[in-house]
């Protein structure tokens, strides 16, 4: 491609995840002109992307497999071919997993930038002429500096004869959130596009101009396109952190913390979203995000700033446990054998995703506490569950035996349940996690006579009618509601 051209032909995504699928099948659907490629090293994940039966996409998002099926076969395609793919491509997107550090230098702080050294390394090798990179996924502020290192040493002049390669570099964080990503693919808030080559940001800019009003394209330099995304994430998080400790604070003054939110929402500076309280907010992101940002800060001399953020983080742990303890307090100190349905492991609803979800947490300490959990997700697979909570399914109690012996023996145990009737029956409680419309929906005149009395519900997410339970004689905890 001639470094002056601003028309892109072909492009290939390399991670075939939430963001790189549904991102690129939407440019797909949008240009019908562009071929674009979504590449994966995960076979499995590449032949669901692939799977006729639209039922089997990897990723659950309301209205992606109508996108997928209009434009797969067409001009959108999932390989596993990865070096081809960036071999014909003038734009390469890197949508690969940024995930907290486990070990070493940063350790549970900072971006574990593997993958997307990995990729930028594997386009230096693979690629040909004159190629756009640009960086999809989220990363720490300056990362296209090590992109732009590694892309420049594969710059000098080839050996083998080779013709000259050329890159650039630009930055265009995501920010679709899970459950909604088509709709936020399709009518973005705004597209952010930092960059230092005019020619390659138009280039950008064309892709998205096809559906995008050219007003909601932002154009920045690289590190605030980068820091950007970092901060839209910790000040999402943090109006939640600040929500969630005003409902504590409500739970012990009597004031509701919905006639709270939506009082201070009205103010126009403030804004209505996101000031829902929940058990916590969850997700691959925030929390990673924020540890990052919090990481950057350190590194770059400013501790103040640092904890000014942790505490976002720290708010919402406590929050989660705040739940459990909570559960624990009001069934008489013990949950010892006692079975509660968890209603919602998903980290919100429409979707199922599980990563950071905040029942993993009140789930563990719960089990740790010796309950029997019946867990009830719409979406998400009793293996997912498995592997989050670290523990295998137990059996479904047998409900004439009673408590099976681990249960007496204080163990703490969980099993999938695939209703909500057979989740209740037996139960002390139930306790929602997450804001599935089915359960705003339960019928609790029902429900009330299979459970065990008295019998408590606990509502993280305010979703159900506070008469409609008590009318069913039940107990009810609501976060934030004071007068329940
Ligand atoms: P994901 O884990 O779902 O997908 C990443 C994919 O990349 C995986 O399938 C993995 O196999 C693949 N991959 C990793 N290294 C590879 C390599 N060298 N070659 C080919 N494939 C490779 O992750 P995700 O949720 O799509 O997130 C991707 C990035 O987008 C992250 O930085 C994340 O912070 C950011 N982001 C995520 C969301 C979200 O809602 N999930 C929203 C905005 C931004
Ligand atoms: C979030 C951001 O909203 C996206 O803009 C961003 O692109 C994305 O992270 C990312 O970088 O990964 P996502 O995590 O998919 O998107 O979902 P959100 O709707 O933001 O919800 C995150 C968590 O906060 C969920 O657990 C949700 O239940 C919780 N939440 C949200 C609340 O507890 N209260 C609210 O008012 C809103």
């Amino acid at each position: 491609m001639n470094k002056s051209l601003t028309e892109i032909k072909t492009i290939c995504c390399i991670g075939a995840g939430y963001v790189g699928g549904p991102t690129m099948a939407v440019i797909a659907d949008r240009c019908p002109k562009i071929q674009v490629t979504v590449v994966d090293l995960n076979e499995s994940r590449i032949a669901a992307w692939n799977d006729q039966n639209l039922n089997n996409l990897p990723v659950y998002e309301p209205g992606l497999d109508q996108v997928v099926n209009r434009a797969r076969g067409r001009n959108l395609h999932f390989s596993t071919e990865v070096d081809e793919s960036i071999a014909a491509a003038d734009m390469v997107f890197i949508s690969v997993n940024t995930p907290t550090k486990t070990k070493g230098l940063g350790s549970g702080q900072a971006s574990d930038l593997r993958w997307v050294e990995a990729c930028a390394r594997q386009v230096a090798l693979c690629a040909q002429g004159h190629t756009i990179v640009v960086e999809k996924s989220t990363l720490p502020v300056r990362t296209a500096e090590t992109v732009k290192a590694i892309l420049q040493a594969a710059q000098q002049p080839q050996a083998d004869n080779q013709p000259p390669k050329s890159f650039v570099v630009l930055s265009n964080p995501e920010f679709l959130a899970e459950g909604t990503a088509i709709k936020d693919l399709e009518s973005p808030d705004r597209v952010l596009i930092g960059g230092e080559d005019a020619n390659a940001i138009d280039a950008l800019a064309n892709i998205y101009s096809a559906w995008v009003p050219k007003e909601k394209i932002l154009r920045t330099n690289l590190w605030s396109s980068e820091l950007s995304k970092l901060s839209a994430n910790a000040f999402l998080a943090q109006r939640i952190s600040s929500i969630n400790s005003v409902a504590a604070l409500c739970e012990v003054t009597g004031a509701d913390v919905n006639e709270v939110a939506k009082a201070i929402g009205t103010d126009s500076r403030i804004g209505p979203k996101f000031l829902n309280a929940g058990p916590g907010f969850g997700g691959s992101c925030f929390q990673k995000d924020i540890l990052n940002l919090v990481y950057l800060c350190r590194y770059f001399g400013l501790p103040e700033v640092a904890d000014y953020w942790q505490n976002v983080v720290t708010l919402n742990t406590w929050q989660q446990h705040r739940i459990a303890r909570l559960v624990v307090k009001s069934l008489f100190g013990t949950v010892t054998g006692k079975r509660l349905a968890l209603f919602g492991f998903a980290f919100k609803a429409d979707t199922n995703d599980t990563r950071e979800a905040p029942a993993i947490q009140i789930a563990k300490d719960l089990i740790e506490e010796g309950a029997q959990l019946a867990i009830h997700d719409p979406k998400v697979e009793a293996e997912q569950i498995t592997n989050d909570l670290q523990l295998d399914a137990s059996p479904p109690p047998d409900q004439a035996s009673g408590p099976s012996k681990a249960a007496l023996g204080g163990e703490g145990t969980w099993w999938p349940s695939t209703n909500i009737s057979d989740a209740v029956r037996g139960a002390d409680a139930v306790l929602i996690l997450t804001e599935w419309q089915q359960f705003r929906e339960i019928d609790w005149d029902k429900i009330a006579p299979l459970m065990r009395q008295p019998a408590w519900v606990f509502d993280a997410r305010s979703v159900v009618d506070p008469s409609a339970v008590l009318g069913a004689g039940l107990k009810l905890w609501r976060v934030g509601d004071g007068a329940t």
